[in-house]
């Protein structure tokens, strides 16, 4: 650690599946970028000291806490890293927005879009840096995309097909969690959040949906092994047709039982001059479609990640060495470090996770109303 440099203290909320890959995130970003500043794994709260404890030892922290309050009141935390379930997201972030502290909060921004809504408007107030956990949009993969499809070398642009399919609650005996709580839990709010971000980056506003859902697993155990079961009031899957305000007509389908897909996050994009093809499940690859070609030399073509596709050249010089999960999460530190130092917005700032969050709201909506919806907030 450069003793000349700024020194930037996260305090990160939750230490799970997410907490675990935001600190491996925070460690790796100095070695891997020009930081203009050090980043110390300061303090980690988790639901009791021991828990935290536990945490701070496994992932790298100086200090622990058993009290999310007590990490954000610290005024030495500069960061405030949210890896905490959806419903705790508003009160955490607005506890540190009121602090001036920049937060870092994962997808979805919050369970409703009353409440995405509040944390939007007092981040945009107090104007501190945020940024919402949309790591699959780092792919440098997808910013290739992005130009292609503003650049008009696809021509028109007139369908989306996107997709999120993985299989993690395929088990009927898996407990409740945050994820099936009425409260913002559901298949739409947890993959479809990823899905409707992407659709959004690539062709910009959703302006009306309708959706069909369905779940699939009646009850769940209240805890891991219970006899004790409890109704599930959240979709499994759904599948919707979206209207864009660019007069793109789409589709996204999302399933978190999709037996055989463990990361189907996919898409197709078709203009009238070419097309793009992409799933998570080979992230290190792109296929495009583009017309012109001669008889006998159609069909697509893959391109692979490679240094020419920024930042993969900070992770590795030589092409076709692939970029992986984790590593989306680095750059998603290093955006969210470069929007702290510059005062730029990032895309995914609390505004457009909002507009995430409308989105998914109009989907559930419909699914229950079975009429088109209007998305809110665009
Ligand atoms: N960006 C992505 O790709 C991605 C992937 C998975 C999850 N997520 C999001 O990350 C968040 C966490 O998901 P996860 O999969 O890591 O969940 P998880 O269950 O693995 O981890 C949640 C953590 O929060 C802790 N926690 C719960 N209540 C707390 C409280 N009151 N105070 C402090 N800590 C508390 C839990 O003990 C646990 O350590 C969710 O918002 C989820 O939607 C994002």
């Amino acid at each position: 650690m450069s003793q000349y440099k700024k020194t930037l203290r996260v305090g990160m909320v939750g230490s799970g599946f997410m907490g675990k890959c935001h600190a491996n995130a925070f460690r790796a970003f100095g070695g891997l970028f020009d930081a203009p500043v050090n980043i110390e794994l300061y303090k980690i709260a988790d639901i009791s000291d021991a828990h935290a404890q536990k945490s701070a030892h496994a992932l790298g922290f100086a200090r622990h806490t058993g009290d999310w309050q007590a990490l954000v009141d610290d005024p030495l935390v500069d960061i405030v890293s949210i890896t905490a379930p959806n419903a705790l997201h508003e009160q955490i972030a607005l506890r540190a927005i009121a602090q001036g502290k920049t937060v870092y909060c994962e997808k979805p921004l919050s369970i409703t879009s009353a409440s995405a809504h509040t944390m939007m408007l007092a981040a945009e107030q107090a104007k501190i840096a945020n940024l919402v956990g949309f790591n699959f949009l780092r792919n440098p993969l997808i910013s290739v995309c992005r130009e292609m499809i503003s650049s008009g070398e696809l021509g028109e642009i007139i369908s989306f097909k996107g997709r999120h399919a993985e299989n993690y609650m395929i088990d009927a005996a898996l407990p409740h969690s945050f994820r099936t709580d009425a409260q913002g839990g559901g298949a739409v709010a947890d993959i479809g959040s990823h899905i409707v971000s992407l659709a959004r980056y690539l062709l910009g506003d959703i302006r009306e949906v309708t959706s069909r859902s369905r779940t699939v697993v009646a009850s769940r155990p209240v805890a891991l092994g219970s006899t004790e079961h409890a109704p599930v009031e959240v979709d499994d899957l759904a599948h919707a047709l979206l209207q864009f305000s660019s007069g793109v007509v789409g589709s996204i389908d999302v399933n978190w039982m999709a037996t055989g897909r463990s990361m189907d996050l996919s898409f197709e994009v078709t203009g009238t001059k070419g097309a793009l093809a992409f799933s998570q499940e080979r992230m290190n690859e792109l296929r495009v479609w583009e017309a012109g070609k001669s008889a006998g030399f159609g069909g697509f073509k893959k391109i692979e990640t490679g240094p020419d596709h920024a930042p993969y050249g900070n992770f590795c010089p030589a092409a076709g060495h692939h970029l992986g999960f984790n590593d989306l999460k680095i750059i998603e530190v290093s955006q969210l470090i470069e929007t702290m130092l510059s005062g730029k917005p990032n895309f995914t700032d609390f505004r457009e996770g909002y507009r995430v969050q409308c989105a998914i709201d109009a989907i559930l909506r419909s699914a229950t109303s079975g009429q088109w919806e209007a998305v809110e907030g665009i």
